[in-house]
């Protein structure tokens, strides 16, 4: 195995060290290592973060190789800065069993430019009536420990509290999708001023709001973990706050997009600014971003949602709902939250490793952790170019949007899955 000195870098925001890659650790942190046989980076003005972790990825394999697949959606995480990712289990066919998670695990560990952890669907075919194998695929090789049928709601308050039983048992997570499906029928936006204006059928954030009350209080009373995805409105903070400080288990991931955009974009009905929750309003990105610091918010998750061509550049209303993420995440925490690394790392790297038990990930470097690590150059501003992007789909809705930081290099195990900003393998 190779070995990397990269010198005089910043670890999470400290003063410039040197760190020492060899056989897959972090062999020494220090100044002035000296290593002949190491391949020397220069690591000046930039700051290395132990990998990204993403804990909502939609990978579209199997089923819509198309739009994405599990390789290209890898290179695209690790170009993002990230180690790890959990894949989200709406493909076709669904990941709602042993077989599918396995498939999906396995073509993870096949690119190996990051660990790809699947994540099993709660119930048969996202169908929401029966729970699915979630025994099977937590026993399987990809040991499945967060269950969701993220795209969907488990609406049904019985189904939820079964699942919430069954993975108490093995200390699994359910992910919740919140959003009641009778307050959202035909619903494409946010419901709000900008709605009412363009006569589009709006999605209150009540329809979120409602479901996490009704799911902190299920976890409460069965004791288990509850993760809530894609958090977006001022309410739900409300409420998650009120949940944590009463000791229930839940935790809480928010999009980069959630924390910058607001649901004016869809004055332009280009529907690359549809997603699912909706954008919000300025309000609500204020108590989000409130909230990601204080920690009521564990975790910046993106929600990397590629679709051809043909799925998004279409009528409002016919448009599928989702944007790409992972290429652009580091760089929107970084605009939102300025560089306050640690902060990043907690949110980005730590808490979400912890919260999907990713071992050997979310650790900073430090002698004998693996090296998983990236390296940030916070000076560096870059124009968004879709046609650049390493995911097969385009909807970015960062289109020549000039943003700050940069992905230098990523490592995986110790080995680089980026250098220079580009992919290695
Ligand atoms: O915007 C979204 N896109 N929200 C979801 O919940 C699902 C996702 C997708 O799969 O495209
Ligand atoms: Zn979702």
């Amino acid at each position: 195995m190779s070995s990397y000195l990269i010198s005089n870098v910043s670890v999470v925001g400290a003063a410039p060290t040197d760190v020492l890659i060899r056989d897959g650790v972090v062999a020494a942190v220090g100044a002035g290592l000296d290593a002949p046989e190491a391949t020397v980076v220069d690591g000046t003005g930039l700051v290395a973060l132990p990998g990204l972790v993403d804990l909502h990825t939609h990978l579209r394999e199997p089923g819509r190789e198309d739009a994405e697949t599990v390789e290209s959606g890898s290179r695209a995480a690790a170009l993002g800065g990230y180690t790890a990712v959990c894949a989200m289990a709406n493909t076709s066919p669904v990941a709602d069993t042993a077989g599918v998670v396995e498939q999906v695990w396995r073509l993870g560990r096949e690119a190996g430019l990051v660990d790809v952890q699947p994540i099993g669907a709660v119930t048969v075919g996202l169908a929401g009536e029966h729970l699915a194998e979630l025994g099977a695929m937590a026993d399987s090789a990809a040991r499945v420990r967060i269950f969701s049928d993220d795209g969907h709601c488990v609406a049904d308050p019985r189904l939820m509290r079964r699942a919430l039983e069954y993975v108490k048992a093995f200390d699994g997570i359910i992910a919740q999708h919140a959003e009641e499906p009778r307050l959202t029928e035909g619903a494409q936006m946010h419901e709000g001023e900008v709605s009412t204006r363009l006569g589009l059928t709006g999605w209150p954030a009540v329809a979120e709001e409602a479901i996490i009350a009704r799911d902190v209080l299920l976890a409460e009373h069965v004791g288990s973990r509850l993760h809530v995805c894609h958090v977006s409105t001022a309410g739900s903070v409300e409420v998650l706050r009120h949940a944590k400080a009463r000791g229930v288990r839940v935790t809480a991931e928010v999009t980069p997009h959630h924390l910058l955009l607001t649901d004016s974009r869809a004055e332009t009905y280009d529907p690359v600014y549809k997603v699912n929750p909706p954008l919000r309003t300025a309000t609500d990105i204020a108590a989000l971003r409130a909230a990601l610091v204080d920690g009521v918010i564990d975790v910046v998750a993106t929600d990397h949602a590629p679709h051809a061509v043909e799925d998004k550049e279409c009528e409002w209303a016919y448009a599928r709902p989702g944007m790409l993420g992972l290429e652009t995440a580091l760089s929107i925490a970084l605009d939102v939250l300025g560089p306050q690394w640690d902060l990043i790392a907690e949110r980005m790297s730590r808490a979400p490793a912890r919260i999907a038990g990713l071992e050997g990930h979310g650790v900073d470097p430090a002698p004998g952790v693996p090296a998983n690590l990236t390296l940030v150059d916070p000076a560096a501003r870059r124009t968004i170019e879709p046609a650049e992007l390493a995911s097969r789909s385009r909807n970015t809705p960062y289109a020549r949007m000039t943003l700050p930081g940069r992905i230098v290099a990523t490592f995986l195990r110790g080995e680089p899955t980026v250098l220079d900003g580009k992919a290695v393998l």
